[in-house]
């Protein structure tokens, strides 16, 4: 087989470039490794930026989204009964919306599939070869054949735990990582949202987040110990957590229901440097990932996407490597960008196993300042709706 972009991942960011690109007359690829079904099942991001939401648009995807998502204009931030709201709006002009990932892959997937053959699912034994050459290829088993595929260009959009990163070889790779010492339980129900906006809280039980998908879908989190499984919550225990750890007036009013989904994801932020080896490209999760605290995971995938886009298309149309060049640089210094944003919120959020007293009170005065100054707000805000790509 033979294409121009071989694309290893149908995760967002893959079939995000693929369609992308597809628009533009340019032909990939799509290798992924589960099946669609299973792809679609995993319940993740809840929040995308402006960027993402153009970016949507710009492969003809935006329908279903410009008509099924809602605007959210700012937050709650809440610590024990205390409370404030942010306003995107008024700090940055824009705002964000709420599209759950299932639908944005959806969307993805049916737009893919549409174009036969564009997307192998339940691949296994994906590799890419020969990176440093002008004639890349990938190899991979699908219905007990080998298949190799030859391309111009290889993306690595494979997640965290794909190969694509792995290729680059150890001493030419750096990675930075931070782990946290606790994890995130989500719950997904079918009951109407507590309240309108997301509420971020800060309790001494440890952090919680309301949020949601539409009036009959609420996403709600609360921090947990990293050695917990989703089987030593029952809905009544989640319940009763959730309520402990937001203001009463909003305790009161949630109104609960069965889960229809539970899982806990650890919380780690991580950084690969350099995101490009010869003519492999890292995009997404392959090469970053945040804690959820910021909102940021899917919306910095997108940016890397844009970058990586705007440089093949630049290559194809004009024959100009430049974007293409200056990919790794550019996706890494808006990605820093959204990872220091993403560990802020996280350490103003959390309970940590090893905080002192004086830990705690920094804390709080941070959130105290973050609630009274306009600056302090706007800075939030800034980063929270996305920063230009
Ligand atoms: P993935 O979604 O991981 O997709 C990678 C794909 O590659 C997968 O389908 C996988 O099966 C496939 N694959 C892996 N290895 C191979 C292989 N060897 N061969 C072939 N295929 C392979 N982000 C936000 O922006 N906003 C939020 O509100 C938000 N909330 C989150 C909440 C939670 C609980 C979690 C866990 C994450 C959240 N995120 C959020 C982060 C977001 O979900 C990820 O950043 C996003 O999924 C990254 O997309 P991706 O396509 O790069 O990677
Ligand atoms: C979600 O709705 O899943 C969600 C929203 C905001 C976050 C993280 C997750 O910061």
């Amino acid at each position: 087989m033979r294409t121009q972009v071989a694309i290893i991942g149908g995760g967002p960011s893959g079939l995000l470039l693929s369609q992308l690109l597809h628009k533009k007359g340019i032909a990939s690829v799509v290798l992924e490794r589960r099946s669609r079904e299973y792809v679609l099942g995993r319940i993740r991001a809840g929040i995308l930026e402006t960027g993402f939401v153009n970016l949507m648009r710009e492969a003809g995807v935006g329908a279903r989204m410009d008509e099924e998502s809602f605007v959210h204009d700012g937050t709650v931030i809440s610590y024990g009964e205390e409370e404030f709201a942010i306003s995107f709006k008024e700090h940055t002009g824009t705002s964000v919306i709420v599209y759950g990932q299932t639908e944005v892959t959806r969307d993805l997937y049916d737009a893919c599939q549409a174009n036969e053959g564009r997307v192998i699912t339940e691949v296994s034994g994906v590799m890419p070869h020969d990176m440093k050459t002008d004639a890349p290829y990938v190899t991979f088993m699908k219905d007990g054949k080998v298949v190799r595929l030859d391309c111009d260009y290889i993306a690595g959009c494979d997640g965290f735990h794909g190969v694509s990163r792995q290729q680059i070889p150890e001493e030419s790779r750096r990675e930075y990582e931070k782990t946290y010492p606790f994890g995130w339980l989500g719950v997904l129900s079918e009951t109407p949202p507590v309240h309108e906006e997301l509420i971020y809280a800060n309790s001494e039980r440890g952090f919680a987040l309301c949020s949601m998908r539409n009036e009959n879908l609420s996403r709600y989190y609360v921090q947990c110990p990293l050695a917990d499984k989703p089987e030593d919550w029952s809905d009544e225990r989640f319940w009763e957590e959730l309520k402990r750890r937001i203001p009463t007036h909003y305790a009161e009013k949630l109104v609960t229901g069965p889960s229809i989904e539970k899982s806990i994801a650890p919380l780690r932020s991580f950084v690969c440097e350099p995101m490009r080896w010869g003519r492999l490209f890292l995009c997404g999760d392959a090469a970053h990932i945040v804690p959820p605290t910021g909102a940021k995971g899917l919306n910095t995938a997108a940016s890397d996407i844009h970058y990586l886009y705007e440089g093949l298309v630049q290559f194809y149309e004009e024959k100009d490597k430049e974007g293409l060049d200056s990919y790794s640089e550019k996706a890494l210094a808006r990605i820093w960008k959204a990872e220091r944003f993403s560990w802020w919120m996280t350490t103003l959020l959390h309970r940590f196993p090893d905080q002192t007293e004086f830990d705690l009170k920094i804390q709080r005065a941070d959130l105290e300042f973050l609630r009274s100054n306009d600056a302090a707000q706007k800075v939030l805000a800034e980063n929270y709706v996305g920063l230009p790509y």
